[in-house]
């Protein structure tokens, strides 16, 4: 319930994506906001105010007031009451008026006074998205402060494809999410590095030595730290999944070097990093230029690479803190406690590969949190969203104990 008592007003305007809009009311709804929608008189045209009625459980304002009993539809009510106002679809032509001022129906008066944050996803063709009347308008409201909700590429009603279809209700729902984490959240003001996924260390062009890391931990807990306001720093070997949030920076790297060189320069501003990254330990003494031909045995001579968490840990300053993984497959205990102290982190994560479920590319994961003051923490098997939350509470309680 991330959006649980935030008051929303949905803008709809007269494009064929308004008919993912009932979806979209849907979406704040079930994270607990209470929705109005304000409908420009095109779209109804396009979805009907019953259904926008029905799903956001109140009633939809369209003029600007009831020719029955002639009752005013405040646009100013209505602009001081949203917390939010999200304008999907946003038309060229509604687009337009708002970057220049007109006010001829009750979702431009109301944009016009209102005081809180406005999104707009627009959803056209791509002709008319490409247009530099277009570019230009979006371009003067993203200036004033409206939050541009990307098109996306794709089929678009015309038959054509392009750059045009509304961004999906789901990802909508989750930007405004995340400006509410980055204005309310638990961790709002506070900057943290993640290190994620493996590293690749070259052999020669086509080769590499890795490690099956997905890299799912870690984006979760990038993920986990974004959705409570904190700006993230995501340093990432190469996987194949992505973050969601915009709350966070990935910075993309291969090799153990280029991920210290990135952890180095972010960690300065930052008021902790997790280090999740499986970073290779050797790396080829030398990269071949050319493909390397196949004769017979040969062997690589490997150096050890840098070890990421115990530089930073060199780095670290009172007010910053470390954690870091300790993924084990025997003496686990004595292990994760050895690491934390030689890394100088103030706690680790042990997650051992004897346990079912644990470790690399599941989904799941079964850790135990141990602090530098030896208290212990094991937990049962969860999702890794879910350990991202334990792991996350952890640095919250340890940071409450470190003045800013
Ligand atoms: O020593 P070991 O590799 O088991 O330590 C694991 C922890 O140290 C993890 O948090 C991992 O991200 C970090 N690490 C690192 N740089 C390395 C090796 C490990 O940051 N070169």
């Amino acid at each position: 319930m991330q959006l649980k008592g935030k008051h929303i007003l949905v803008g709809v305007t007269g494009g064929i994506a308004a008919y993912k809009t009932p979806i979209l009311v849907r979406e704040f709804v079930r994270r607990g906001a209470e929705v109005k929608v304000v409908m420009t008189p095109m779209a109804k045209q396009f979805v009907t105010p019953l259904t926008l009625a029905t799903v956001s459980k109140n009633p939809i304002v369209v003029d600007f007031f009831d020719p029955e009993n002639g009752q005013w539809n405040s646009h100013v009510s209505l602009g001081t009451w949203a917390d939010a106002y999200v304008i999907a679809p946003a038309t060229a032509n509604t687009m337009a008026k708002m970057a220049n001022g007109v006010a001829d129906n009750l979702l431009l008066t109301t944009y016009l006074s209102a005081r809180c944050t406005v999104f707009a996803a627009p959803a056209m063709d791509l002709d008319m998205m490409r247009h530099p009347a277009t570019v230009k308008n979006i371009e003067t409201l993203r200036e004033r402060g409206v939050e541009i909700i990307e098109a996306e590429d794709g089929e678009l009603a015309s038959g054509l494809s392009g750059k045009g279809r509304m961004a999906e209700p789901a990802d909508i729902a989750f930007c405004v999410e995340s400006y509410f984490a980055r204005r309310d959240g638990s961790l709002k003001g506070r900057k943290v590095l993640v290190t994620a996924g493996p590293t690749y260390e070259k052999i020669d062009p086509v080769r590499f030595i890795g490690n099956y890391s997905s890299g799912k931990m870690g984006y979760a807990i990038a993920e986990e730290l974004a959705s409570r306001g904190a700006s993230v720093v995501l340093v990432s070997g190469p996987v194949k999944i992505s973050a969601r949030s915009q709350n966070i920076d990935v910075q993309k790297v291969e090799s153990a070097k280029q991920m210290l060189d990135k952890a180095k320069a972010a960690f300065a501003d930052c008021d902790a990093a997790i280090m999740t990254a499986a970073v290779a330990d050797f790396a080829p003494a030398d990269v071949a230029e050319q493909k390397i031909k196949r004769h017979g045995d040969f062997s690589i001579q490997l150096v050890a690479n840098p070890d990421i968490a115990a530089e930073l840990g060199r780095m670290k300053s009172e007010k910053q803190i470390i954690a870091g993984f300790a993924l084990e497959t025997n003496d686990e205990m004595n292990n994760a406690h050895g690491k934390l102290e030689k890394k100088n982190m103030d706690f680790i994560v042990l997650n051992s590969l004897a346990d079912k479920g644990a470790g690399f590319m599941t989904d799941t994961n079964k850790v135990t949190i141990i602090e530098k003051n030896g208290t212990t923490t094991p937990y049962p098997l969860k999702s890794k969203a879910d350990v991202a939350i334990d792991i996350i509470d952890t640095l919250e309680r340890l940071m409450s104990t470190i003045q800013k």
